[in-house]
């Protein structure tokens, strides 16, 4: 056995603005989440025994050659490998994650970005967020068929980012003017983003013009949130995210739990609150101040929320390679 174990972790994500309509084209704004976070470490293992990957939290654990081809743990272990031109170590491979699955936190690319770092800090060639980014989109694909790659950038870069499709090299990472606070509520229903997805990609279908002037009408509140960010205007922040709110309610991917969850976060003094991610369950987002995010925490609880998570956007962040 050589070498000493590394370690890496990964944060969760909200998107702000734009979900849906990024698939479109249009941009969209998420933060990265560090309350919540997936780890991974790679210690070395005695000779010849192969990579054995440890899904901690289910229970599971399976040798890298022996795993199914579309498991995602073990496409994410595969890419990597294949990307830094090295065969799979003798080593144990555990991850941990405490972002809640199927909620919109992306918690799926967390984890693949957390092994992407450790594995290839683990055979000495740690890999830029560019390429962790790349690599995790393609593990994304399994889960989502034609994700936008948001999640992947802004959990791989670990910035706020304002991104769009179209992005070919780096993404526009988001300077933050004024710090601001989120509080996100799970609904607890899960939400399918390739579902939603897809039933959005019908509606479309069938009425183009009506659904291509609502994405556009999400990039225009996209594009005046990213003023509002980058200006430290955090006041106008609020009445965007409700105008998002209602028009992904006019796509079709809200609920009346979240529209209860959103109504609520304002009642109780949220500046603004819509769904996040890709609707029908998951989360919803509310801007917060510091006094009063305990009060909509609360009353967000009393309607239903399973569990709540207070963020801060902050002004810097430090991108970490590996830890
Ligand atoms: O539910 P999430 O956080 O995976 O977000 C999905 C966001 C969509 O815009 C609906 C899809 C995508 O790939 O961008």
């Amino acid at each position: 056995m050589e070498g000493d174990t590394v370690r890496s972790s990964s944060p969760g994500k909200v998107i702000l603005f734009g979900e849906h309509a990024v698939v479109y084209g249009q941009p969209a704004i998420a933060v990265p989440v560090t309350e919540v976070k997936a780890t991974a470490a790679v210690e070395p293992a005695p000779s010849g025994s192969g990579l054995t990957v440890v899904a901690f939290d289910l229970g599971r654990s399976f040798n890298l050659c022996a795993a199914p081809e579309d498991n995602p743990l073990a496409v994410a272990v595969r890419l990597t490998l294949e990307h830094v031109t090295s065969s799979a170590p003798d080593a144990t491979l555990t991850v941990r994650s405490t972002i809640p699955m199927a909620s919109g936190m992306g918690s799926g690319a967390a984890v693949a970005t957390a092994v992407v770092k450790a594995l290839a800090a683990f055979v000495a060639i740690p890999l830029p967020p560019s390429e962790v980014s790349r690599i995790v989109y393609e593990v994304e694909k399994i889960h989502h068929g034609t994700p936008s790659g948001i999640d992947n950038t802004v959990i791989a870069y670990e910035r706020p980012v304002y991104f769009t499709t179209s992005e070919s090299a780096e993404p526009t990472l988001l300077t933050v003017g004024a710090p601001f606070r989120l509080l996100i509520a799970d609904s607890g229903l899960p939400s399918s983003t390739k579902e939603l997805v897809e039933r959005v990609r019908a509606g479309w279908h069938s009425d183009p013009a009506r659904y291509e002037s609502l994405f556009r009408r999400i990039g225009g509140l996209s594009r005046a949130a990213r003023q509002c960010i980058e200006g430290g205007d955090v006041g106008r922040l609020g009445p965007l995210m409700d105008e998002n709110h209602a028009l992904l309610g006019e796509l079709g991917v809200s609920s009346p739990t979240l529209d209860r969850l959103v109504r609520t976060a304002r009642r109780a003094s949220a500046a603004g609150a819509k769904l996040s991610g890709a609707g029908k369950g998951g989360n919803v987002v509310a801007l917060v101040g510091q006094e009063g995010a305990a009060t909509v925490a609360a009353a967000l609880r009393q309607a239903g929320a399973v569990r709540t998570i207070e963020t801060r956007v902050r002004m810097r962040f430090t991108v970490r390679e590996s830890e």
